[in-house]
């Protein structure tokens, strides 16, 4: 396998549309961690993410060799007045989970979406996703609130738990 120093953390293009889809789909159906329970289908998944680099969006994926092996993505909010904020989603295949991926993928997209002018970046986390939970508090992350019973996946229901990260933004009017 590839080792951690030899994967790539790049912006999205065209050409990772598909590993992308792969590798979301496999996280999703792990059934687990996402709202997602599969990924949509591939063309949809291509109109979104061509739609997220138009309009500038932070997404990035880590590639080992050619195959996309994670992501991180921060969706900026359409309504103007929520537009100074984003929605962060991230996963990693199972295989290059806790070798610090998830945090070079976080800190790309974060530093991003602070030259994007995101001011606010927020997130919903299963509340038994201790390493999720874990990494996202590392890097800044404040713990918002808790949505009781939010997930319910083949009958086991989860508590959500929101969290936001502030970029303070200097000389705003
Ligand atoms: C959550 C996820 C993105 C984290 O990425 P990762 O590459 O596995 O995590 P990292 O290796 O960067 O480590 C995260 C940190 O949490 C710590 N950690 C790991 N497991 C932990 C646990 N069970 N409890 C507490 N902390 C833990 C690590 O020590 C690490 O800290 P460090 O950088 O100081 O060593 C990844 O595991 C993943 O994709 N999981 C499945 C999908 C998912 O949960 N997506 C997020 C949905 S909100």
């Amino acid at each position: 396998m590839t080792t951690n120093a030899e994967i790539r953390i790049v912006p999205i293009a065209a050409e990772y549309i598909d590993g992308f889809h792969k590798a979301l789909d496999a996280v999703a159906r792990e059934r687990e961690y996402l709202t997602l329970l599969e990924a949509f289908p591939l063309e949809e998944t291509r109109a979104f993410v061509l739609g997220m680099i138009e309009s500038g969006n932070p997404q990035f994926v880590a590639l080992a060799d050619k195959e996309v092996v994670g992501w991180c993505d921060i969706s900026r909010h359409a309504f103007a007045s929520h537009a100074h904020a984003g929605k962060l989603g991230m996963g990693i295949i199972p295989a290059y989970r806790g070798k610090g991926l998830g945090r070079r993928l976080l800190e790309a997209a974060l530093r991003a979406a602070r030259e994007t002018g995101i001011e606010r970046v927020e997130l919903s986390v299963h509340a038994d996703n201790h390493r999720a939970i874990a990494l996202y508090e590392k890097v800044g992350f404040v713990r918002e609130g808790l949505a009781r019973k939010s997930v319910r996946i083949d009958g086991r229901y989860k508590d959500a738990i929101h969290m936001a990260l502030l970029h303070e933004q200097p000389n705003q009017p």
